[in-house]
Formats: C-alpha cells, sequence, structure tokens
C-alpha cells in the first residue's frame, strides 16, 4: 500500500512538474511558434497527426462510455447473458476502412513534405545562397564560400528566401536545429555532407541548438540565425567582405589586446575571411549576440571565458590560462570592438541579449 502511494505521489508530482514547465521557453526556440517555412511544414504536419488522435480518442471514449453505461449488470438480472454475437460484416468494414482513411489523410502530407524538406536545388544553382556549416566541440562555423565570408556562431540569413546549407563536422556527430525556422539535421565526421535549407518568414533572431549529445558541453553548444532584409542583408555582406584583419584599434588597451591576440589567439582563431581553424573566426565578434554562445556580451564575462574556458564550457578546446587576467582585459578590449557591420542582431529586430524576434 505504501510503495503504492509512493509512486502515486509521485506520478502527480512529475506530472504537475510537466504542465508547469510546458509553459517555460522563450518564443524564438519554440517548434510550437513557427517562423519559417520547414518548422510551419512541421508543425502543421504535427497539428494533423493530433487532430487525427483526438478524433480517434473521442469516438473511442464514447463508445466506452455508451457500452459502460447501457450494458452494464442491471438489479435482478446478475444471471442473465445477453445475445452472443461474432462476426458481423458491416462493422468489420468499417473499423478497417476508417483507418485506412485516417492513415491515408496522414501519410499524404507526411510524404509531401519529406519530399518537399529534402529539397537540395540550391546546390546546384548558382543563384541560390548556399553556406557550409561545420559542427565543432561546442561552436558552429559558418562558410559563405561564394561570398569570401567566413563567421561563427551568429549565422547571418536574408529574409524570404531559401539559403542551403552543406553540413559537416569536424570532430563528433552534432545536430542542428532551429526550431523556430527549421527542422534538424545531423552534421556528420568525414566525407558525408548533409543538407538542409532555411527559409525565414520575418527577420528576428532565433536561437538553435545542437541536437546530438556530443560531450560534456553539448548543452551549450549554442548559436543565433539571424534573419534580416534583403537590403540589409547586402549590407551585411559587403561590410564582412570589406574587414581588414589588420585594422588597428583606436585605444590603447585595444592596441596592446591586438597584438597579444596576434601572438596567442591566432594559431586557432582568425579574423578576416580566413577559414576557422581549431577555434571559431572572431571577425565581427563585437556584433555577436553572445560570447561562446552561451555568454551575455559583457567585457567580465569575455575576461571570465578568455582565462577559464573549462570552468564555463567543459571539454571544449580553448587551452586555459594561455594569458594572464590582464592580459586577457585587453584582448577583450580588441575584440568587443570588432563590430565593424553596421547590421547586427538589432537590426533583426532582437536586442543583443534576448534576441526577440516580438
Ligand atoms: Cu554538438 Cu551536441
Amino acid at each position: 500500500m505504501r510503495g503504492w502511494m509512493r509512486n502515486f505521489r509521485s506520478l502527480i508530482f512529475f506530472g504537475a512538474l510537466t504542465l508547469i514547465l510546458s509553459g517555460c521557453g522563450v518564443d524564438n526556440i519554440s517548434a510550437l511558434k513557427p517562423e519559417g517555412y520547414g518548422s510551419e511544414l512541421i508543425f502543421d504536419l504535427m497539428m494533423i497527426s493530433i487532430a487525427i488522435m483526438l478524433f480517434v480518442f473521442v469516438i473511442v471514449m464514447a463508445i466506452y462510455t455508451f457500452v459502460l453505461i447501457r450494458y452494464r449488470r442491471k438489479k435482478g438480472q446478475e444471471d442473465f447473458i445477453p445475445k452472443q454475437t461474432e462476426g458481423n460484416k458491416a462493422l468489420e468494414i468499417i473499423w478497417t476502412v476508417i483507418p485506412i482513411i485516417l492513415l491515408l489523410v496522414l501519410a499524404v502530407p507526411t510524404v509531401q513534405a519529406t519530399f518537399d524538406l529534402a529539397d537540395k536545388s540550391g546546390q546546384s544553382n548558382e543563384d541560390a545562397l548556399t553556406i557550409e556549416v561545420t559542427g565543432n566541440q561546442y561552436w558552429w562555423h559558418f562558410n559563405y564560400a561564394d561570398q569570401e565570408i567566413a563567421t561563427s556562431q551568429d549565422l547571418y540569413i536574408p529574409t524570404g528566401e531559401r539559403v542551403y546549407l552543406d553540413m559537416k563536422s569536424s570532430d563528433v556527430i552534432h545536430s542542428f536545429w532551429v526550431p523556430s525556422i527549421a527542422g534538424k539535421m545531423d552534421t556528420n565526421p568525414g566525407e558525408n555532407v548533409n543538407t538542409m535549407y532555411l527559409e525565414a518568414f520575418e527577420e528576428g533572431v532565433y536561437w538553435g541548438q545542437c541536437a546530438e549529445l556530443c560531450g560534456p558541453s553539448h548543452s551549450l553548444m549554442d548559436f543565433k540565425v539571424i534573419a534580416v532584409s534583403p537590403e540589409e542583408f547586402e549590407q551585411w555582406k559587403e561590410d564582412m567582405q570589406n574587414i581588414d584583419p589588420e585594422a588597428q584599434p583606436e585605444t590603447a588597451s585595444a592596441q596592446e589586446g591586438q597584438e597579444l591576440f596576434q601572438n596567442n589567439c591566432m594559431s586557432c582563431h582568425a579574423i578576416g575571411n580566413a577559414a576557422a581553424g581549431v577555434g571559431p573566426n572572431l571577425s565581427n565578434f563585437g556584433n555577436r549576440t553572445m560570447i561562446a554562445g552561451i555568454l551575455d556580451p559583457t567585457k567580465e564575462n569575455l575576461v571570465d571565458w578568455i582565462t577559464n574556458p573549462h570552468e564555463i564550457k567543459p571539454g571544449n578546446q580553448m587551452p586555459a590560462n594561455l594569458v594572464s587576467e590582464e592580459e586577457a582585459s585587453k584582448i577583450a578590449d580588441y575584440l568587443l570592438q570588432l563590430d565593424h557591420s553596421e547590421i547586427t542582431p538589432e537590426s533583426a529586430g532582437g536586442s543583443n541579449n534576448e534576441g526577440s524576434n516580438e
């Protein structure tokens, strides 16, 4: 009896917790608020299947309740055995045909959506924007090969256009997922290149997450998709293409930081259009929504990150204690002024660290 009570209590507890937690979350990382072509397609499929399930549930419960009431044992009829029926052609046809119809209603749009989501026509179309995505423990690299632009963590795309992605991984399997504008796709190590596309309806900062357990900091492998108007995107491309990696910062501290950065960090990181090495490309670091994908973009956080990366993201590749805290502060001054593009997350209508698309 006690064990039963305990089970019942934990069932109530976890049931309530599920209900309460389902209210948590942020709009722009929700598959239930589709803001893009792929996510809308998936959302519609989900709605069709829920409608079918509800339909079946209601009918079955109605029949069940009716039978329970109508045919229950009545007083004075304890030994009564009702007429036994074996086989009923009409009924059997009905309960075979209805599920077939329901399965068809579900299958046709599902197969249609599956082919629609597999569109990779952009990969063979020179006019389409194709971006190479590389998953790394625990950050994302984006290479706009045709535009000679390389960036990490914040992926800028134009709205109202299909942007095609060629995806791979440099180490283990990751999964690229931006719930509010598209489905998800694994990135695999080796030669295998997976493809998908993004098509955002509205401007906004959409949150992305790695969705494949890839090591101790898997849950911290965040990124952002920043959808801006086509005009703003053109401007962004131009700004990014014109970044001068050697440009001298204004303040003395940032100038010292630049030198420290070049001596200590450049063997892994890159500024400008060079492909990233072991670490992310930091060309537009000052415009980033987050530091390391997860920290608010303040100088304090950046110094913490440079000096103690393993406390923040366990298992990541950045060496700790490479520079002193004083040096880290100068490097931070240098990195935070790398905001060469006028197009920022704010251009997409999102505040820098909230990333709201409302
Ligand atoms: Cu990368 Cu999980």
